[in-house]
């Protein structure tokens, strides 16, 4: 457990409570920054289990830390292993400076036993990045388009087809609730780069698999 914060920005508070539209935060709603883990910790290598009730207390109170700690280290999607917690919740949002051509955005969201089914054999390469793996980045194909089922913690019903980066961030998110890292998914890891390093040009390999990607979806 993170250490309590109390300096927390506004906004965060907002853009928690934003996930439960119908429900009053309280003005003392606690929050706290969860430490994250590290690639190794076995934690990130054990499978989660199922939430028994998506919609009970502490499911919440997850959620809202999740997501604090989330927004703190500037992350677009975390697991609950992520931050300890054996437990498949995810939580993420897709912002617009990161959509494809077409693609929606993706507003602040929690899923609870979420279950990824594959459509079709198409897969995409592009660059991935994780809380987890901090200062690297790879190149990772994932597939194009997939059928996510899932409760919310307010007790909704998801499913839907989702492509794109959007099915990107969702396998690298439940990937983890399966004890997977984004570098286990890379078939070439000479393109497992410190971004840092991005600022000297990018392999010519990975140059050529994006490209293949882009025309791809062109087409
Ligand atoms: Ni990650």
């Amino acid at each position: 457990m993170g250490n309590r914060r109390t300096d927390r920005p506004r906004d965060t508070i907002i853009r928690a409570a934003g996930l439960y539209p119908d429900r009053r935060t309280p003005h003392n709603f606690p929050m706290a920054i969860l430490k994250i883990a590290r690639m190794g910790h076995p934690i990130l290598r054990r499978p989660a289990e199922a939430v028994a009730d998506p919609t009970e207390p502490a499911v919440r109170q997850l959620v809202a830390d999740m997501v604090e700690t989330m927004q703190d280290a500037r992350g677009t999607g975390l697991a609950a292993p992520q931050v300890h917690v054996p437990a498949r919740v995810v939580v993420y949002f897709v912002s617009e400076n990161r959509l494809q051509e077409g693609e929606e955005p993706v507003p602040l969201t929690a899923l609870v036993n979420p279950v990824l089914t594959p459509i079709g054999p198409k897969r995409d390469y592009d660059w991935e990045g994780c809380l987890s793996v901090p200062g690297l980045t790879g190149l990772v194909p994932r597939h194009e388009r997939v059928r996510l089922r899932a409760i919310t913690p307010d007790g909704d019903v998801i499913d839907k087809t989702v492509a794109g980066f959007h099915a990107r961030v969702l396998q690298h998110e439940i990937d983890h609730l399966d004890g997977f890292l984004y570098p286990q998914r890379m078939d070439d890891l000479s393109l497992l780069l410190f971004q840092e390093e991005m600022r000297n040009g990018i392999p010519e390999r990975a140059r050529l698999l994006l490209e293949k990607t882009d025309e791809q979806n062109v087409a």
